[in-house]
């Protein structure tokens, strides 16, 4: 089971490239970050797959950083080409640094290294998201010279509940005096 990494302070700090043998261990450090408490959205959209995902699509931008032997935090990207713009976009859309190893400039170091190879691939703008509420992160990326803050909602429709909403109005409609003895 992955425990929460600390810095090793003889070593180093390395920012490397993901390899597939990371993945596991990336998951599993994201699994100590985005709790439900932390953030419900992050929590429901974190799982292995995810990590599967952005590594096959755009490896160049899934970093990790390690002390030691190690990993301490990790950053996954992507780009978005629009169709007719000269614009491409860099997305930022996984960091993550285990909490033992948080301010300790560990962030910092992923996000350089994701920035210059976002813009080796002619990004123009990159682009973040987090929750309103998460003031580290906004703090963070504030002192990386983000701005621009938009709000945006995030609702949800549970199915689930919805289809059994249903199956109960149905009942009532079929038997009437079974719902209302
Ligand atoms: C946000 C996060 C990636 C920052 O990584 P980090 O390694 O702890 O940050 P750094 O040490 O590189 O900090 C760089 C700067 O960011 C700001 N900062 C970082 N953490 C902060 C905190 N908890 N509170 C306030 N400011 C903070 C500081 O200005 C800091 O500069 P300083 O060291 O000169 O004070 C890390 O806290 C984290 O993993 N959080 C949970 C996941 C998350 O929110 N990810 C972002 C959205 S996906």
């Amino acid at each position: 089971m992955t425990t929460c990494n600390q810095i090793n302070h003889r070593e180093t700090l390395c920012v490397r490239p993901m390899g597939v043998d990371d993945l596991a261990e990336v998951f599993h450090i994201g699994e100590l970050i985005f709790t439900a408490e932390y953030s419900p959205s992050l929590y429901r959209t974190w799982d292995e797959y995810e990590v599967i995902s952005m590594f096959n699509s755009d490896s160049e931008l899934c970093l990790v950083a390690e002390s030691g032997d190690r990993i301490v935090g990790f950053a996954l990207g992507t780009t978005v080409d629009k169709h007719h713009s000269a614009w491409k976009y860099g997305y930022l859309v996984w960091l993550g640094v285990c909490p033992k190893a948080q301010k300790l400039r560990v962030g910092q170091n992923l996000f350089k290294k994701m920035k210059r190879r976002m813009q080796a691939q002619g990004v123009r703008m990159i682009i973040v998201d987090t929750d309103a509420d998460n003031r580290a992160g906004i703090d963070f990326f504030t002192k990386l010279g983000f701005g621009n803050i938009q709000e945006h909602v995030y609702m949800t429709l549970n199915l689930d509940r919805q289809a059994k909403k249903k199956k109960r109005k149905k009942e009532k409609k079929e038997k009437p005096d079974a719902a209302n003895p």
